[in-house]
């Protein structure tokens, strides 16, 4: 819904100056709505129809950026909507307006870590390849697989035509007919981990992402999300070379 401002008002929200001086920038004439020139006082604007320069550069008012970890539940999409009307991600979001979307997807029968942001120079960047981001798995699988076949998931096998890059395996408990093996992965490979699992003849029963990069669930309950807090992010953005902002 758009909203009209005081031009000086609107300036000092951006951050140009406080609001006196703000004042003296307009009558300087150094202030310009829609390509005009403004130096009187009282006018109003509408930052978000009307182009609003201070000597020469535009005046955006920069939105507050959001991150949070879900602890998504099996059964909800990780788009922003869905066709079939499936539950979505977003729907778990309560007290938050902004519009959020989620770096990277879960499978619908995935459970665990997904972040979701509105900062889309950070969610571009920890999903592109180069940046490796690694993602923590517990995968709940049929059988017990021999050592031999987890030493080749980690080496990396031919999935599709494309070896898989190195990963990390930990078996954390055998059970009577199911193993439950932590695995590790830079990769985002559609459904990759089941993939993995099922070439080697030991197709994943419940899968779980733990971690996504440095951010682990812990304690988050299914279907709950915290926001990130300033270590969090200072974590985040240190490792994929972002400046921080704010
Ligand atoms: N690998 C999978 O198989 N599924 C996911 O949701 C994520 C990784």
């Amino acid at each position: 819904m758009s909203q009209s401002i005081r031009l000086q008002k609107y300036l000092a929200q951006c951050g140009i100056a406080s609001r006196r001086k703000a004042e003296i920038l307009i009558a300087e004439g150094r202030v310009s709505v829609d390509g005009r020139i403004v130096d009187t006082m009282g006018v109003k604007i509408d930052p978000e129809v009307q182009n609003i320069f201070f000597d020469g550069k535009p005046v955006i008012l920069e939105k507050e950026k959001i991150y949070i970890l879900l602890n998504k539940p099996v059964g909800y999409v990780t788009t922003a909507a869905d066709p079939q009307g499936r539950p979505i991600v977003t729907d778990l979001i309560g007290d938050i307006d902004e519009r959020l979307f989620p770096v990277g997807r879960l499978d619908l029968d995935t459970q665990g870590a997904l972040l979701l942001t509105n900062d889309g120079e950070l969610a571009q960047k920890m999903q592109h390849p180069s940046f490796e981001v690694k993602k923590t798995y517990e995968a709940l699988v049929v059988g017990k697989p021999k050592k031999k076949d987890l030493v080749s998931l980690e080496k990396g096998i031919v999935l599709e035509g494309k070896k898989t890059s190195p990963a990390q395996l930990v078996v954390i408990k055998k059970f009577s007919a199911s193993t439950l093996i932590r695995i590790i992965i830079h990769e985002g490979r559609k459904r990759q981990v089941r993939k993995m699992f099922a070439a080697i003849g030991h197709p994943v029963n419940r899968l779980k992402r733990i971690a996504y990069g440095s951010l682990y669930l812990k304690n988050i309950p299914e279907g709950s999300y915290r926001r990130l807090n300033k270590q969090d992010l200072k974590k985040i953005f240190k490792n994929i070379s972002l400046q921080m902002k704010k």
